[in-house]
């Protein structure tokens, strides 16, 4: 349903028509009661855009459960208006200070301990605290479209309005487990397998809100039970504990360093082997553990962060679009393929352009095999590997991007080579349609000059790999069109990425802060530094992995060609002696064969060694507190110059690409953010010492650094325009 298809609560009392009650009181600004149409009190929150818990809607639920009580209603169907059911508490209030007013738990109390059945109509999403006061509701109805989570870990969080007593009792421990650390949203089929809702309405708004009151009359006429979840101890009476242990040891990878996930289990643990109100004591210990920590206020930030990277301040939001009916990608290597499987995967028929036969075949082989071993894990369904392959047409021939409405390229990371494909694809374009390139770090202007219509140009950088990367680095030329650039962010949210519009430079935002912790790194392997030593800080600072792990991973021989290697580098040196990375089981580490496990080597952190001392570099301990400060604090100080030149809108958009692309640890929420929690004048003062011993031009001070340290100033905070 969207915006127009709200009912407008204040049309509603001349509905009244000699119903029963012809009752329709507004209880708050987002509240409303209305008895007109039957002895059923029907409760409808609207509090756009998603309605959160905010204090007026907790204050009118409060108010109305009470008031129809009080009027003799038979029963009471909570509803919302909008696009959604409550999708969960007011994250904005959330350490604010919101105006007093009944708490979740008071609302809920009222609601279960009800001596008419009360029963919850969803549609949309009834998320976080929105499904835990449908959980105390006796029944629950739902639209076929609806989807129901707990997602609290998402923001740092667990659920803290007794859903981590109330869940496991109705879907069960293992389900809860799951449920609960991943955030998944359960559609509505699962839902009612699992007992979690009761009936399933198909059809439109209107069809659930009749359902429900007929289901509420239905329950008054048959008596049925007052159902509370509270009570239901059959799914939680002899767990085997086990079943934690287990289900711990099977996510600590993918949560490593993560506190939100631990503390769920622990509350679901609670719920198996506490009664109810001593498993509420443990939720409420927890949660405001967790919520008055670093760790949620950072994920919170992130939250936020992403839906604000949206919005570009001279981009109004009714900007037309491009309406993407076919896409156009140049190029079936590492990143062509990622991006054409975008573009199958939300269901948009994506043509594909390679250069010959072979390099066609080898490229769609690739993207097939993809698709097939996601049906072997089971991520998409078997019959989706052909239906996604079959959006998927290849060429060798670029006319056949003549009816694209986007054409993206991404051949070799070469200027010259990118100029040409531009002068053909603006003969070849259809007029109005996007070219794009996945231009890594080229200067988008310059590829946009050989065109005849610059405003029609843009960068979209895609992060490796494509499929699977949620950031999406849109590069804003200076001729790109408003619509150019506010299609590039919307396309990017309807194939699932992130978006994020930056400027033009090298680099553009993520790898030009790449660079400076690549450069130190460099650096600190002269000194004496380790690669596992300097791969090991950043490990344990939260990145999956470090830079010599990566370069391992991506391949030591990208770029490199033995008739024009000279020893020069270390890389280089690696490259003569036959290490090419994970791909032939030797780079900076060894690989296991089998396991793919990474072990240091001895012969080359010697031959590291041999070769600084050979070029005279002194070698001495490096600690590791220094390797964390040389590695991070030039990406901060560059971060503050790319801001300071309009590069990147706002500090939270440099924190989005780095969470979203470069794998830093959401918990940490970002480098701006992670900064300013460290201390901007602590970090100026050590940027300033470093680059006194160091030199170099990574460690020259950003004046906007500077002048925010000296201010008490944010970084995550500032926004240009
Ligand atoms: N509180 C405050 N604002 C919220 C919000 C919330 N819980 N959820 C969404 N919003 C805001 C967004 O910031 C955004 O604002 P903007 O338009 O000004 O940028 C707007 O609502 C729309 O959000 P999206 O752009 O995300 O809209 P989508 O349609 O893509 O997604 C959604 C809708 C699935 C509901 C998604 O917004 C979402 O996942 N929200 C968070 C859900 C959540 O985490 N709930 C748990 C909250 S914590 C809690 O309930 C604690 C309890 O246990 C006590
Ligand atoms: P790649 O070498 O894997 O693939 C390039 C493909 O382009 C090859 O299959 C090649 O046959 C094809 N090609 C070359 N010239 C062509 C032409 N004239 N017509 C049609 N096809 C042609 O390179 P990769 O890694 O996919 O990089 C592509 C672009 O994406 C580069 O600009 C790179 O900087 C950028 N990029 C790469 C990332 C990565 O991690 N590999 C990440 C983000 C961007």
């Amino acid at each position: 349903m969207d915006a127009s298809d709200r009912p407008n609560v204040t049309e509603w009392p001349g509905r009244g028509r000699g119903a029963k009650i012809a009752v329709m009181a507004q209880l708050s600004e987002s509240v409303s009661l209305d008895t007109t149409d039957s002895s059923v009190a029907v409760l409808t929150v609207d509090n756009p855009p998603v309605n959160a818990l905010s204090w007026h809607v907790r204050q009118g639920i409060f108010d109305g459960l009470n008031q129809a009580l009080a009027d003799g209603a038979s029963a009471i169907v909570l509803i919302c208006a909008g696009r959604t059911f409550i999708a969960g508490a007011d994250i904005s209030e959330f350490g604010g200070t919101a105006p007093k007013a009944a708490s979740l738990a008071d609302m809920q109390e009222v609601m279960e301990n009800s001596p008419i059945p009360v029963v919850a109509a969803i549609h949309g999403t009834a998320l976080g605290g929105g499904l835990e006061v449908a959980l105390c509701a006796h029944y629950r109805v739902g639209l076929a479209s609806s989807k129901y989570g707990l997602p609290e870990v998402n923001i740092g969080l667990l659920p803290g309005a007794g859903g981590t007593q109330r869940l496991p009792r109705l879907i069960g421990v293992p389900k809860a487990l799951e449920a609960m650390t991943s955030g998944r949203h359960l559609p509505a089929s699962e839902a009612a397998a699992d007992g979690l809702i009761d009936e399933v309405v198909e059809g439109d708004w209107e069809a659930l809100r009749a359902a429900a009151v007929s289901f509420a009359e239905r329950a008054v006429a048959e008596s049925l039970p007052l159902v509370k979840v509270r009570d239901r101890d059959d799914q939680v009476t002899d767990v085997d504990p086990q079943i934690f242990a287990d289900f711990r040891a099977k996510i600590a990878r993918k949560t490593r360093g993560f506190l939100a996930p631990e503390y769920n289990i622990r509350c679901i643990e609670a719920a198996a082997s506490l009664p109810f109100d001593e498993g509420i004591k443990v939720e409420a210990t927890l949660f405001m553990e967790l919520m008055t920590g670093p760790q949620s206020a950072a994920q919170r930030y992130a939250f936020f962060a992403e839906r604000q990277a949206n919005k570009i301040p001279d981009i109004a939001k009714d900007t037309p679009t491009v309406d993407v009916q076919k896409a156009g990608v140049l190029g079936a290597g590492t990143m062509g393929g990622g991006i054409a499987m975008n573009f199958a995967n939300a269901g948009i028929p994506v043509t594909v352009v390679e250069r010959d036969d072979a390099s066609l075949e080898r490229g769609l082989g690739v993207v097939r095999k993809n698709y097939e071993r996601s049906a072997s894990r089971g991520s998409i369904p078997a019959e989706a590997v052909e239906q996604r392959m079959g959006l998927i047409t290849g060429s060798t021939d670029k006319n056949d991007f003549a009816d694209c409405d986007i054409v993206i390229e991404a051949v070799f990371e070469d200027m010259e080579l990118k100029k040409s494909i531009f002068t053909e694809l603006d003969q070849i374009c259809k007029p109005g349609a996007i070219m794009a390139s996945n231009t890594s770090a080229l200067d988008v202007n310059e590829i946009a000059s050989v065109t005849s219509r610059p405003e029609s140009v843009i960068g979209m950088h895609f992060f490796s790999p494509a499929n699977v990367m949620k950031l999406l680095e849109n590069v804003r030329g200076d001729a790109s069109s408003d619509t150019v650039v506010a299609s590039a962010m919307a396309i990017g949210k309807q194939i699932g990425k992130v978006g994020v519009m930056v400027g033009v430079c090298n680099g553009f935002v993520g790898n030009r802060m790449l660079f400076m912790r690549g450069a130190e790194a460099d650096r600190m392997l002269m000194e004496g530094a380790t690669p596992a030593q300097i791969d090991n800080v950043l490990f344990e600072f939260g990145f999956p992995m470090g830079p010599f792990s990566m370069s391992d991973l991506a391949g030591l021989d990208i770029g490199w060609k033995a008739e024009k290697s000279t020893s020069s580098t270390v890389r280089e040196l690696m490259c003569e002696s036959g290490r090419r990375g994970q791909k032939n089981g030797m780079g900076y580490y060894r690989y296991d064969p089998e396991t793919r496990a990474a072990t240091p080597d001895p012969e080359v952190e010697e031959m590291i060694r041999q070769f600084a001392i050979d070029r005279g570099h002194e070698q001495r301990e490096v600690t590791d507190q220094e390797i964390m400060e040389r590695l991070l604090y030039p990406m901060i100080n560059e971060g503050a110059k790319i801001l300071d030149e309009g590069i990147a809108i706002r500090g939270s958009d440099i924190d989005v690409v780095w969470v979203n692309g470069y794998g830093w640890p959401i918990y940490r929420g970002g480098p701006m953010h992670w900064a300013d929690s460290v201390g901007l004048a602590e970090i100026a003062a050590k940027i300033a010492d470093y680059g006194e011993r160091l030199g170099g031009r990574h460690w020259d001070r950003s004046p906007l650094l500077e002048r925010l340290a000296a201010e008490g100033g944010s970084l995550a905070g500032h926004q240009n325009g």
